[in-house]
């Protein structure tokens, strides 16, 4: 166990809230609000204290590159596209992802979703033209509705409560696909061989795909019973999102009865944006008391002096596995801004687990208005990070992706080559553009073959 002890002197669940807290919503009525916060905070945690010091220990493995990190899921939870079978989608491609990702780095891969409390969105302007009026900017179902009209755009604490009650069955069906035989090995390698023989170009995986089957077959002629090992057939699944919005995670923050320590028991781990990262601000300020495993977006504008500033602040005791630093720079960008940041870490010696988001650099608007990604952009910026990484002689310790495992339109390129013209066929991302399936698992290949050089 990872006994951590550093809440700063004075912290206290709600002392973020004599800070600049960027990013909240305007709620119209303060006394729904203060209703809907005690109701939180009356309910059950999501999640138990024991379970985020495990996922600090997993983290910890990562930083000292004895393991790799699969964190992925929506850009942003749907209150509207809530159901069992897309629950099931995205954990059965995050699955075969970690699958291939395991072979390809030798080593064992933490999977951690964006999922059961993603619902929070920071957005560049608080209002937006949609037709020619002026609405508030969408905020995630946490806070309103995507729909056009003044009244969809209203934020309505009630939300707070929907969250938190989708995040519970969400975590429930996580929990029962994860231990329940959902997650067997020979089931998930069998999906990717799908996959791999049904395109031309999945072909080229094929060496992987073989890789594991010899490597399967190799474990049962040694007596290893595929059907009976536990390890085969049940996975460590960990949640985690976007710590946003503030009333939320401080109504849903308890203090652990074994070690006297305060958790945000809304998920496992939780991360502040590009947005919200500011050190004399409301959301480090949060992060700084609770003792989840948390993390930071990393954006093209952060200095040496600002990323150990923040190490000292988030992880004073430098345990590895607390700190997780998610850099999103763009593919153009990283081979300049990132190796100056590792090797300012590196020579304090803070435990970082530094991770890839290779989305949020690489957002542009198609012809047509639709905010979209490229796969080779993508594929491309992790590529980048693992070759700063190998200069600095530091460990690429994870990527941080935005899926689904439904068979949208929002991104261009991968296996089925999707263009421009075609985006407008199943885009239904309610905020950023996310991979699909196919693109998914393309992108997980490719990283093995990185892992693997
Ligand atoms: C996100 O992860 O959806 C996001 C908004 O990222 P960032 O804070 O890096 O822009
Ligand atoms: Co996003």
């Amino acid at each position: 166990m990872v006994a951590l002890h550093f809440s700063p002197d004075g912290w206290t669940p709600d002392s973020w809230r004599s800070l600049t807290a960027r990013q909240q919503p305007e709620w119209p009525d303060e006394a729904a609000l203060k209703r809907v916060h005690a109701e939180l905070a009356g309910q059950p945690p999501l999640v138990f204290a024991g379970e985020a010091r495990q996922l600090t220990g997993a983290l910890g493995q990562a930083v000292e590159g004895r393991a790799f990190v699969l964190q992925a899921g929506d850009c942003a939870e749907s209150f509207s596209e809530f159901g069992a079978d897309s629950i099931r989608d995205k954990l059965k491609i995050i699955l075969q992802m970690a699958v291939v990702l395991t072979y390809g780095a030798g080593l064992p891969v933490v999977k951690l979703g964006r999922i059961a409390g993603q619902f929070a969105k920071p957005r560049s302007s608080p209002t937006e033209e949609i037709n020619g009026e002026i609405l508030p900017s969408f905020r995630g179902h946490m806070v309103n509705d995507d729909l056009p009209t003044a009244e969809a755009r209203r934020a309505n604490p009630d939300r707070l409560v929907q969250a938190y009650q989708q995040s519970a069955s969400t975590l429930n069906l996580l929990r029962a696909f994860t231990k329940g035989g959902f997650a067997d090995l020979r089931q998930i390698h069998q999906w990717n061989q799908q996959f791999v023989a049904s395109t031309d170009q999945g072909q080229r995986f094929e060496d992987i795909a073989q890789g594991i089957e010899a490597a399967l077959s190799f474990m049962a002629a040694c007596g290893i019973n595929l059907t009976s090992e536990d390890t085969l057939h049940q996975v460590d699944f960990w949640t985690s999102h976007e710590a946003l919005i503030l009333e939320y995670e401080e109504a849903l923050t308890r203090r652990d009865s074994i070690s006297g320590d305060y958790y945000d028991c809304s998920a496992h781990m939780l991360w502040v944006g590009e947005r919200t990262r500011n050190l004399d601000e409301a959301h480090i300020e949060f992060l700084a008391g609770i003792h989840n495993p948390v993390g930071s977006k990393i954006g093209p504008s952060a200095t040496p002096a600002e990323v150990l500033a923040l190490c000292e602040r988030l992880n004073p005791e430098r345990v590895p596995g607390r700190l997780t630093l998610i850099t999103r720079f763009g593919v153009d960008k990283v081979a300049d801004l990132l190796p100056p940041l590792l090797e300012a870490v590196r020579d304090e010696g803070h435990p970082v687990l530094w991770m890839c988001d290779p989305m949020h650099g690489n957002t542009f608007t198609a012809e047509g208005g639709r905010k979209t990604r490229k796969f080779t952009d993508v594929l491309g910026e992790v590529a980048n990070f693992f070759a700063a990484h190998r200069q600095v002689g530091t460990w690429p310790g994870g990527v941080h992706i935005e899926l689904t495992g439904d068979d949208v339109t929002e991104c261009l390129g991968g296996i089925e080559d999707i263009g421009e013209d075609q985006l407008h066929l199943r885009y239904t991302t309610t905020c950023d553009p996310r991979l699909n399936a196919s693109q998914a698992l393309d992108l997980a290949f490719g990283i093995a073959e990185l892992l693997r050089a």
